[in-house]
């Protein structure tokens, strides 16, 4: 491990030291901040690989030892004790709340899970068949027409975008469930009510019944949304930081962040993943034969959840997820079929050469899509749910991004490799 002081550069026979920001575990950074400036050279780390683009007290990843922690807490601890809200405010202000606190923070979101009669016409426009993640990123954006109060960066506005995004995704969210299959939106109950269970409720309940969720569903959902809470300077995360850092609103910036999420590469990776397990059921092909095409590479077949950034062993959240599908599958039936196939493509994968030697295991999102289903959700809202899940992480980010002294306007540079000077062509003289 490099320690303060160990890093020379040479350039054009000048040597400069370059600083080193100590971690309090990980990987310790070396500042290029001044490099530009000194010697007139930039950084190339495509992908950003290799970069560091702040220094960060919220979520901790060893993605070797196959570690997550939020603000110091390892997760298969959080995912087995504690409740969604719970983590939520750990991630957001850094401590586990009191019970008092926590029901406290219980009922101001449930007072604000309303949603304005405008947020429902917005939703009521678009096509019943579009995908959800494109109306979620403009309902949360449009949040900020609704509620102009809580667009500032001062204490109480943020603390009000805080609880408003926490409330309104959820209610946006079940409502385009509902919408998805031709459902009447029903009203969320002012409070008195567990987030989760209103969640379902808004999401699955019948217009005019009383509604009480399955508690394996109720403690899956929890769980599931406990595991997406955050994931340190993912693509989505560092998309709300940097849309952020031009000092957009909070909820421009998480509109992003759902913008990014969307993509297969990240959290439409769970969508993915199912849609992949049923081509091979469709198709005919043994698992072997899809391994085997994954590997030639000429379809461009990957294997989807599979494969991470940063863990190069088991995602500890996978292992979780496992264990969820196991308990979930069981308890509701159905899926038994692809459910057999996905632990096979696993088994088969993790013994091949091709994924022992680029360190590819299964990611979190391998065996939500299964999960999700068997809860009863269609594979469009299965990525709107990772959303509503890492929505505290957003906040926790993008509250730690204003406050750091450090935080500049996002604005990477680039190696120009374009046309060097030429002179106007005059239309009548090109070819
Ligand atoms: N299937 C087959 N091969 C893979 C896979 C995969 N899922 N993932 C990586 N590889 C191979 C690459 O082809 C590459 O091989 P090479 O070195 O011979 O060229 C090598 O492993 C390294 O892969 P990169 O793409 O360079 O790794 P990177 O860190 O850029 O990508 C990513 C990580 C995007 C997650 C990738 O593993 C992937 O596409 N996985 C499938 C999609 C997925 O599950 N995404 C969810 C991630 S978790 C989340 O966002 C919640």
């Amino acid at each position: 491990m490099a320690h303060v002081g160990d890093v020379r550069l040479t350039v054009d026979g000048k040597t400069r030291e370059l600083p080193i920001e100590r971690a309090t575990v990980g990987n310790d950074g070396l500042s290029i901040a001044t490099l530009l400036r000194d010697t007139g050279l930039v950084t190339i780390d495509p992908g950003f690989v290799n970069t560091a683009s702040c220094s960060s007290a919220i979520t901790y990843i060893d993605g070797d030892d196959g570690i997550l922690r939020y603000r110091g807490y390892p997760i298969d601890q959080l995912a087995g004790q504690s409740t969604f809200l719970e983590v939520a405010h750990l991630l957001i202000h850094g401590s586990l709340p009191s019970a008092d606190l926590l029901n406290a923070i219980e009922n101001r979101v449930a007072r604000h899970m309303q949603v304005h009669d405008g947020i429902k016409a917005f939703l009521e426009a678009f096509p019943r068949d579009a995908h959800p993640m494109a109306v979620l990123s403009g309902a949360i954006s449009a949040l900020a027409a609704f509620y102009p109060d809580s667009t500032g960066r001062g204490e109480y506005e943020v603390e009000l975008a805080t609880v408003l995004l926490l409330a309104k995704t959820a209610t946006v969210i079940a409502y385009l469930q509902r919408r998805s299959v031709g459902g009447d939106f029903i009203d969320p109950k002012k409070g008195g009510t567990d987030y989760v269970e209103e969640f379902l409720r808004l999401t699955f309940a019948p217009s005019d019944a009383p509604y009480e969720a399955n508690p394996i569903i109720r403690r899956a959902m929890d769980l599931l949304l406990i595991l997406h809470a955050d994931h340190e300077q993912n693509c989505s995360t560092s998309t709300v930081r940097i849309v952020g850092s031009s000092h957009a609103n909070i909820y421009a910036s998480i509109s992003a962040g759902v913008g990014a999420l969307s993509g297969p590469l990240h959290g439409g990776a769970n969508e993915a993943a199912l849609r992949m397990f049923d081509e091979i059921k469709e198709s005919g092909d043994s698992i072997e034969q899809f391994v085997a095409k994954v590997k030639d590479r000429s379809e461009g077949a990957r294997l989807m959840g599979f494969g991470h950034r940063v863990y190069k062993s088991y995602d500890p959240r996978g292992a979780v997820v496992k264990g969820l599908a196991d308990e979930v599958l069981v308890a509701l039936g159905g899926n038994a079929e692809l459910f057999d196939m996905a632990k096979r493509l696993e088994e088969i994968a993790l013994s091949d050469d091709y994924f022992i030697e680029r360190k590819l295991y299964p990611n979190v999102d391998f065996y939500t899509g299964l999960i999700y289903k068997a809860m009863g959700f269609p594979t469009g809202m299965f990525t709107p749910l990772f959303a509503l899940g890492r929505v505290p992480g957003w906040i926790a980010h993008w509250r730690e991004m204003v406050r750091d002294p450090q935080t500049k306007i996002g604005r990477p540079r680039q190696v120009y490799i374009g046309e060097s000077e030429r002179a106007y062509v005059p239309m009548e003289e090109r070819p």
